[in-house]
């Protein structure tokens, strides 16, 4: 097995901004990209074009919500994945930065113990921006979530809601900037319905436009409109689990690079299809996915 460290995409130099003196992001556009009676998930396209930043696939950007703590502090920088690809949404400028950066963002709304509704301070501050808004943005920050500088490597992403984020970035790099990727790139998708996976349906199909790639294939897991033979619902991991002759090949061979990013927890299942795969045949999977790890080669991004 090759247990090489594997190379990665390294973060070009630029400008990043510290939580104490964020970068003002004038919001260009934010559009809905679920249905009105689903969950709010919006597409927020941010003009960084005077920030001198740069930014590669993988990577985050902070947004700090407006106001003050209890404590009469600013609010700590709230996380989000990068949603384009390094040269953002219109192509790079004459210095070959981005002007803009996307996000996917979705609103956080939820009832606390006493039956209170509470919104979350920075997704509800971005879900509610308008065109022409100031956000303030920290970053970019990350250095292992990146694609291997090597594209012989094969890819397995695996995402669930607002999780397919940094794999849109990824695949409008592959197939955009970088044109084409030697080994497979393999989209493993989990959404409760077809309007509901995000890039990737008939009114929003940034993702779809790749389907005819000879190396890309996009696998959907509908947990609302799928059953699985006994009449359970079907999540990434079942999806995952009916490619075990080709993936489980892939992953023995050593030569990939797997992420995983959205909910926190969904990381757990897709460890149980491998690990049973692992131990069918007398392998210890909790140490090959050490060395995955160690390698740079496991990638979870949950939150
Ligand atoms: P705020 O921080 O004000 O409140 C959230 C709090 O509410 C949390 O403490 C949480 O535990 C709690 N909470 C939330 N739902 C609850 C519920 N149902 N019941 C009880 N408590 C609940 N998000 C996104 O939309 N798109 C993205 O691409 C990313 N990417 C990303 C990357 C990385 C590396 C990280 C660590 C995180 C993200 N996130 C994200 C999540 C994002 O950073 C942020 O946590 C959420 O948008 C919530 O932030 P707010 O400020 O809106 O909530």
């Amino acid at each position: 097995m090759n247990l090489q460290l594997i190379e990665k995409v390294v973060p070009a130099d630029g400008e990043v901004y510290k939580p104490s003196d964020p970068f003002l992001a004038p919001v260009v556009e934010n559009r809905r990209l679920t249905p009105e009676d689903s969950e709010d998930v919006r597409h927020i396209v941010l003009d960084i074009s005077r920030s001198g930043m740069r930014y590669v696939e993988g990577q985050s950007i902070g947004i700090v919500p407006p106001g003050v703590d209890e404590k009469g502090k600013r609010h700590r920088p709230r996380l989000y994945s990068i949603a384009s690809a390094r040269c953002g949404e219109i192509g790079c400028d004459i210095d070959n930065k981005a002007t803009t950066v996307t996000l996917c963002v979705k609103r956080v709304v939820y009832q606390d113990e006493s039956g209170q509704e509470v919104r979350g301070l920075a997704s509800n501050h971005l879900c509610d921006a308008q065109p022409g808004d100031d956000l303030q943005m920290t970053g970019p920050i990350g250095r292992k979530f990146l694609l291997p500088a090597d594209d012989s490597n094969h890819l397995i992403m695996i995402a669930v809601g607002t999780g397919i984020a940094p794999f849109r970035a990824f695949v409008q790099y592959i197939y955009g900037d970088h044109g084409s990727w030697g080994g497979k790139v393999k989209l493993f998708y989990g959404a409760k319905t077809g309007l509901e996976t995000l890039y990737m349906n008939e009114q929003s199909n940034d993702i779809g436009q790749y389907y005819t790639q000879e190396t890309f294939e996009a696998i959907r897991a509908l947990s609302r409109e799928e059953t699985t033979e006994s009449g359970k619902r079907v999540y990434v991991q079942d999806k995952i689990a009916r490619q075990k002759d080709e993936l489980w090949t892939l992953i023995k061979e050593g030569h990939f690079c797997l992420y995983i990013c959205g909910l926190k927890g969904m990381e757990e299942g897709v460890d149980q299809v491998l690990s049973g795969w692992a131990s069918a045949e007398g392998l210890d999977w909790e140490e090959m996915k050490k060395g995955f790890k160690d390698n740079g080669r496991w990638n979870v991004e949950v939150y």
